[in-house]
């Protein structure tokens, strides 16, 4: 398994839009990998349980106003306070299969058009987070997400808010953090979308077991 093959496990991202199917594709690969006799650890950001999460959690359901930088650094936080356990797990062989992470961060806070937050400035305070192996990007065009029905009732589940969201994630997508990336057809079939990211999978862990490298860390 991988963890044998390169002495540690996995940072496996999946991003895209509200409604691409991260969620449903995230548990199918952690049940995949599981199957295959790996050591699996599932984590969704926000992750809303902890007490910064909370404060999350109140803002997107409405409950509650923050301002753009407040919210912004408190999204951020939320992955710092779980990346000590990241790293750990990953250390010990664990593949840690993240839902959303800080290019969902950058994105959506950037969205929002407040002038004093460009990605740049929204990327700093996630300098240094464990840098993922692979980032599934899973990419579905505005028509397709139109067809799977409409958003839920939080915050940012707007069209035009989503339409930016999809701008922004080419913009990342091409710079900085474009090595990351591999972009999933997510209007494909369940199934085929399944059969795409195992296979993308499969091809970084043996390119990663071939050249032995560490676990990286989000770049300046
Ligand atoms: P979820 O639907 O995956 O639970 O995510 C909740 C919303 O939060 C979603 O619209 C994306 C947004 N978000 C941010 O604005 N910043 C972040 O850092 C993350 C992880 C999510
Ligand atoms: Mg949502």
């Amino acid at each position: 398994n991988t963890a044998d093959k390169l002495g540690r496990g996995l940072l496996i991202v999946f991003e895209g839009l509200d409604r691409a199917g991260k969620s449903t594709q995230c548990a199918r690969l952690v049940n995949d990998l599981e199957k295959r006799g790996e050591k699996v650890k599932h984590v969704r950001f926000p992750d809303r349980t902890t007490p910064i999460g909370k404060m999350i959690d109140n803002y997107l359901r409405g409950e509650s106003q923050q301002e753009d930088h407040v919210i912004h650094l408190l999204f951020s936080a939320n992955r710092w306070e779980l990346a000590a356990t990241i790293k750990a797990e990953i250390a010990a062989g664990t593949t840690v299969i993240v839902d959303r992470y800080y290019y969902s961060g950058c994105v959506y806070s950037t969205a929002k058009g407040n002038p004093d937050m460009d990605l740049a400035w929204c990327r700093h305070p996630d300098e240094g987070l464990p840098r993922p192996d692979i980032c599934l990007f899973l990419d579905l065009s505005a028509a397709e997400a139109a067809k799977r029905g409409g958003w839920g009732e939080e915050r940012y589940e707007k069209k035009e808010f989503q339409d930016r969201v999809r701008k922004l994630f080419g913009t990342m997508r091409e710079s900085a953090d474009k090595d990351d990336f591999v972009v999933i057809d997510a209007g494909k079939s369940e199934e085929e979308v399944a059969d795409s990211i195992k296979s993308e999978v499969e091809k970084v862990a043996a390119s990663l077991a071939a050249s032995k490298k560490p676990l990286g860390r989000v770049q300046p």
